[in-house]
């Protein structure tokens, strides 16, 4: 890579942005590019390209560390997701090795020349370490980085310009610094150019001055300690530590001045001990630190579960994030619910295992942390069993102990497991993992007794090398020693059938117990059917699906649960913009196997114990009065000569279609056939979300759906005559699970 002195242009009334101007030159055509020079005098100065990192190496700029390789990438690098907005093929890009991979990429001296510096920039957005910085006098006079520091994000590189003009005439460096290991530990930088004339390239803001390893230390006097948080704040990494140890450490949107909500820590297991909390960065200006305060219980929960965007009917946590649910398990007559957790932050991130109970699958009560991240990791999903003849040795007094099975998430990625005898507090084997990495991409046992063989069996998703996914199943005497039984296989990435999050069941089929099925599913809900002997799954029905909604996702069924029920709950990513909590949990449904013209399917009903939301009779004979906000809405239709039903609740718009045998829910379409000539449809509607049952179960579309607070109506429109919608109508008015009336 040789420094690039090119005329360019900047012309008087027909203004042409240096970035186009760029890809004139990357387009190898500096010829053309010099015959519109000549053809349009220049008035203004010429633009400078200091590189734009076309060649094969990196010329005169000098490189440390392994993150920048030889010379500029070509896109994006092995295991990243696709870089855009770079110019021509070349781009800088210190992924090579991944996000651990670290490095610093130096220009020769340059002379400033012009007012403004103008580049592409983007990847991890850590101030100092994954950045590129202007070197004045062996001072950094301006810096910028990527725009990312949490999960997800983008790799678009974006165009950005410093104003140089006060160094006009002086010496300068570029440094790209890549410093930063694990998640958006790296930079991608193009296009570096020298102009008086910046068009409408954003300058960077500078950064406020920082403090690092911001401390404060207090002495626990109550149960919580509330952390302020700013939702879309600069994440900050918090440790909290007790006699010089390490006890907690999380990623926190830490609020500078006003808290937009607190964030509990429960720090009860060290009453009366002092406790050192250290922020990494903050500006020096920060409140965060003074402002942590103590409490017995949650702060500002005056408004709990009344929150605008509180769904009533479906699970959320009182503060943080959740995704998958895990652990589900029937033990001591209550229904456990534990699911992904981050106690901190309105996003993904620091996953914990959030516990809640239930007495019925439909009043929860949220308890404490039951898992907490580790040195093997954050907590990923899992699963849980009672084991009965306490075959794990966990038990204690005779009382069959409780078995969370979860993946820690650290390197290398492993199977653990913990116990509990009061379904309050658990303990992690002191002997974890149960089961080593076989990949990095190994996640999600779900352990389930298999009477027939006596024996435990785990059921793990294993990315394996070339992204082929696969379920391994693994068989045990005692739940802490694990041998590999057999390997299912689950499509190639793109196809990602039997992908992450597995549940393994049995079923019966019609009902009849003594025609049972296995039943495998997977995060994005594709199931196959077939036979298991113990060690190996034998497909005979596979991708099939019934959930055609949004958002549906990583669902798990109960472990224990009397009476032959096999009871679903799954993720529904439903968003609650602006609140302290964000996503939830489906209504639980009971699955069953039905025979159908297409072949044995899955069929779903939401639980029977629902029933208990209902706040007074049926209102479907005086709908033009009828005003609600939480609505169940049930309804069977012999279509007969009409050419289209629609329901309208609060907004939400539930259209069947009898001749495709459609039903479209606010315009997304899903195959649900007519049942024995008739459509069956459930309806839950909540404030985040409402879920559909339709072909009598067949079809399931689960719709994150926010509506209008002043939109309490229904209505019902058959379209092409027919009294059809008299056939069988039932519309309740429901009340909230969390506020008793
Ligand atoms: C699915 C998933 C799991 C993983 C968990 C982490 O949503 O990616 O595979 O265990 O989320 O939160």
């Amino acid at each position: 890579m040789q420094w690039h002195r090119t005329r360019t242009l900047s012309l008087d009334n027909a203004r042409v942005r240096h970035t186009q101007w760029s890809i004139v030159l990357k387009s190898s055509l500096p010829f053309i590019a010099f015959v519109i020079i000549t053809a349009n005098s220049i008035r203004a100065s010429e633009t400078i390209v200091i590189t734009d990192f076309e060649g094969t190496d990196y010329g005169t700029w000098k490189t440390t560390g392994t993150a920048f390789g030889k010379g500029p990438a070509q896109g994006k690098l092995g295991g990243q997701m696709p870089v855009e907005g770079f110019q021509g093929q070349g781009l800088v890009n210190s992924f090579l090795g991944g996000d651990d991979a670290v490095g610093t990429l130096t220009s020769p001296t340059f002379k400033i020349e012009r007012k403004f510096i103008t580049f592409l920039i983007g990847g991890g957005g850590w101030a100092d370490e994954t950045c590129m910085n202007l070197i004045v006098d062996g001072k950094v006079v301006r810096t910028a980085a990527g725009p990312n520091t949490i999960s997800g994000g983008s790799e678009r590189l974006e165009p950005a310009a410093w104003d140089v003009h006060e160094f006009a005439g002086r010496e300068a460096t570029l440094a790209i610094v890549d410093q930063r290991q694990g998640s958006w530990g790296h930079i991608n930088v193009d296009q570096i150019v020298m102009t008086d004339d910046r068009g409408s390239v954003p300058i960077v803001v500078p950064p406020a001055p920082v403090a690092r390893n911001v401390t404060r230390e207090l002495t626990v006097e109550k149960k919580l300690l509330h952390f302020p948080v700013k939702t879309g704040a600069k994440p900050r990494v918090v440790t909290v530590s007790v006699d010089g140890k390490a006890v907690r450490r999380f990623d926190i949107e830490l609020a500078d001045d006003n808290a937009q909500w607190w964030a509990p820590l429960d720090v009860s297991e060290w009453a009366g001990k002092k406790l050192t909390i250290v922020a990494d960065v903050l500006p020096v200006t920060s409140k965060a630190l003074d402002s942590l305060r103590q409490s017995d219980t949650l702060l500002d929960a005056e408004n709990l579960y009344r929150e605008t965007l509180r769904s009533q009917l479906h699970f959320s946590p009182k503060r943080g994030w959740t995704n998958d649910p895990n652990g589900l398990v029937y033990y001591n007559g209550e229904y456990h619910l534990f699911y992904q957790h981050n106690p901190y932050g309105w996003n993904w991130g620091n996953m914990h295992w959030g516990h809640a109970t239930s007495p019925d699958l439909v009043h929860w009560q949220e308890h404490s942390e039951a898992l907490y991240p580790d040195e093997q990791g954050p907590m990923f999903s899992g699963s849980a069993v009672v084991d009965w003849n306490n075959t794990s040795g966990f038990g204690k007094d005779g009382k069959p102990p409780l078995v969370l099975i979860y993946t820690a998430a650290g390197n290398p990625t492993v199977q653990s497991i913990a116990s509990s005898s009061d379904g309050r507090t658990f303990k992690k084997y002191a002997q974890n993992p149960v089961i080593k990495e076989i990949s990095g991409g190994n996640r999600d046992p779900k352990v389930f007794w298999h009477e027939p063989t006596k024996q435990w069996v785990l059921v793990l998703y294993v990315e394996t090398p070339g992204k082929q996914h696969t379920i391994h199943f693994f068989n045990s005497p005692n739940l802490r020693d694990w041998k590999l039984a057999s390997v299912t296989k689950g499509g190639i990435d793109g196809d990602k059938y039997l992908f992450e999050c597995p549940d393994f069941f049995e079923l019966a089929v019609d009902g009849n117990l003594s025609r049972k099925k296995w039943v495998l599913t997977a995060a994005n809900s594709q199931y196959a059917i077939g036979t298991f002997d113990g060690a190996t799954f034998t497909p005979e029905l596979s991708r099939l699906t019934d959930v055609r909604g949004i958002g549906f996702y990583a669902a798990q069924t109960f472990s224990d649960i009397p009476d032959h029920r096999r009871i679903q709950i799954g993720w529904s990513q439903a968003p609650s913009p602006g609140m302290s909590f964000n996503q939830l949990q489906t209504l639980p449904c009971e699955l069953m196997l039905r025979t159908t013209p297409d072949g044995v399917r899955l069929r779903r009903e939401p639980v029977k114990e629902l029933v208990a939301l209902r706040d007074g009779p049926d209102q479907a004979s005086s709908l033009e009065k009828f005003r609600a906000e939480l609505i169940e809405l049930r309804a069977e239709i012999e279509p007969g000569q009409a050419t289209k039903f629609e329901f309208n609740l609060r907004g939400a718009k539930i259209a069947y279609d009898p001749k495709t045998q459609e039903i479209i829910v606010n315009g997304h379409r899903a195959p649900a056939p007519l049942v024995n000539g008739k459509q069956k449809l459930t309806v839950f509607v909540d404030r985040t979300m409402f879920e559909v049952f339709a072909s009598d179960g067949l079809t399931y579309v689960p719709i994150p759906f926010i509506p209008k607070p002043d939109d309490l109506s229904v209505s019902v429109n058959v379209q092409g005559g027919g009294d059809a919608t008299k056939q069988f109508l039932q519309v309740y008015q429901l009340k909230s699970s969390w506020i008793e009336k």
